[in-house]
């Protein structure tokens, strides 16, 4: 089989990864890559991976095309793919991630917990303060992570507020949901679903979530803190009505649905849906992967789910995300990264670029360092060990991902 990687980040190149491993796969194109991607291809491990043209153009030569990021998906790529199998949503049905405005109304009609929210005329301040904090006000729309502001106070709210509807209309605010956070997502083929080991994003850049969001500064899985029956929980009250409910919408949804939930007091409730993989959740949920992961999601592409295909290892995964200095503000890029080749373990490149025979920094985040081991503890500790051995100008890092056991003595 030949597949077709649509994307440029770390997720892309997990999965590039991942699905070059899966038996019978003999090519994994990567369009348009990054320079993990392309290393990858110079260094010979991995079948192939090139500089491709456009995907739409090169589709034809795939048997399978995966698209990673949103942005493709809800423009409508998986539509204009004709003929060959597509992992990843139509645009109908990643409006789920689209438009917060849309999955919560879809949320309202099938009974999925959520947060209580209220659609914000613009400029109605008084709305918000009526409202009452803390308080989440949300860009309806695709904003980078942008989009979301949680205010304890109302001036700064207001200030958010007034920012947004300089480019938008479309504003929402939703009561604060207390708890940690979870990632669950599952491969779906437009009916049925199969859920992956839960996963915990790090959004905010400082150490004990503090500072601005990001892209996501790290991530662990399988996590542990929870309690026994919650997967279940999620797969009954929210991906099974949403799955229904997109159905029912006439937009079937094929490819990852990814439930950002809260684990409040009184249970899970969703925070967002994401229309694919999370990023640097993939990181950490592909390696447990031991099953055929190609005939997996071609499987879902042809609408017929086949789980014979799934098999998860047990072993726990941390990655930290090696980012340059002033990320997620403004940064400097072109710095050469020393260590790729002899470091003890897997890194997945973000946002770098090739020079020559170097890798670069061409991005805010760089690199996904992965660590594995029998518990988070260990996970966290390899991965560690494996960010001492890389270097970079401007390099930073969370010295807390894992948790509280991992920030006594990390570098
Ligand atoms: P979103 O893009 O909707 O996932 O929001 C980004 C981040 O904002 C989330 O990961 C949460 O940390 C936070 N957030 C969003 N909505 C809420 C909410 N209703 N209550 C508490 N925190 C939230
Ligand atoms: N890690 C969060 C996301 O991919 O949206």
């Amino acid at each position: 089989m030949k597949i077709l990687v649509v994307g440029s980040g770390g997720r892309e190149h997990a999965l590039a990864w991942a699905l070059s491993r899966s038996e019978g796969v003999v090519e994994v194109g990567v369009a348009p890559g990054n320079g993990g991607t392309r290393w990858e291809a110079s260094e010979g491990r991995c079948r192939c991976f090139c500089e491709l043209r456009e995907p739409l153009e090169a589709a034809g030569d795939y048997d399978l095309v995966v698209v990673g990021p949103e942005a493709p998906l809800v423009e409508g790529l998986a539509d204009k793919i004709q003929g060959v199998p597509v992992f990843g949503p139509s645009a109908r049905a990643a409006r789920i991630e689209a438009s917060k405005l849309y999955a919560k109304d879809l949320m309202n009609r099938y009974g999925v917990p959520t947060a209580r929210h209220k659609v914000l005329v613009k400029g109605r301040t008084e709305d918000l303060e009526a409202f009452g904090t803390p308080v989440v006000i949300k860009d309806d729309g695709l904003a980078a992570g942008k989009g979301v502001g949680v205010f304890e106070d109302l001036e700064p709210a207001c200030e958010f507020f007034a920012e947004l509807c300089r480019s938008t209309d479309r504003i929402l605010l939703e009561e604060f949901l207390p708890g940690p956070e979870l990632s669950v997502l599952c491969f779906c083929d437009g009916e049925n679903f199969a859920l992956m080991p839960p996963a915990r994003d790090y959004k905010r850049r400082f150490e004990n979530d503090e500072g601005p969001n990001t892209g996501g500064m790290g991530a662990i899985s399988p996590v542990v803190d929870i309690e026994d029956d919650l997967l279940e929980r999620v797969g009954e009250e929210v991906i099974k009505p949403v799955l229904k409910g997109l159905a029912d919408d006439g937009a079937p949804f094929v490819g990852v649905l990814y439930a950002g939930l809260k684990l409040t007091p009184d249970g899970p409730k969703v925070l967002e849906f994401n229309c694919r993989f999370g990023d640097p959740e993939t990181q950490v949920i592909l390696p447990q992967f031991e099953g055929n992961l190609a005939q997996l999601m071609l499987s879902c592409a042809q609408r017929s789910l086949n789980e014979e295909h799934i098999r998860w290892g047990n072993k726990s995964w941390t990655t930290v995300v090696l980012a340059s200095e002033g990320y997620p503000g403004a940064y400097q890029k072109g710095f050469k990264i020393r260590g790729l080749d002899s470091c003890s373990g897997l890194v997945f490149q973000a946002g770098t670029a090739l020079k020559g025979d170097d890798v670069v920094t061409n991005g805010g985040r760089v690199l996904a360092v992965v660590g594995c081991g029998e518990d988070l503890a260990e996970a966290g500790a390899n991965a560690y060990e494996i960010v001492s051995q890389i270097q970079f100008q401007g390099a930073c890092h969370r010295k807390d991902i894992g948790g509280a056991m991992l920030s006594r003595s990390v570098p």
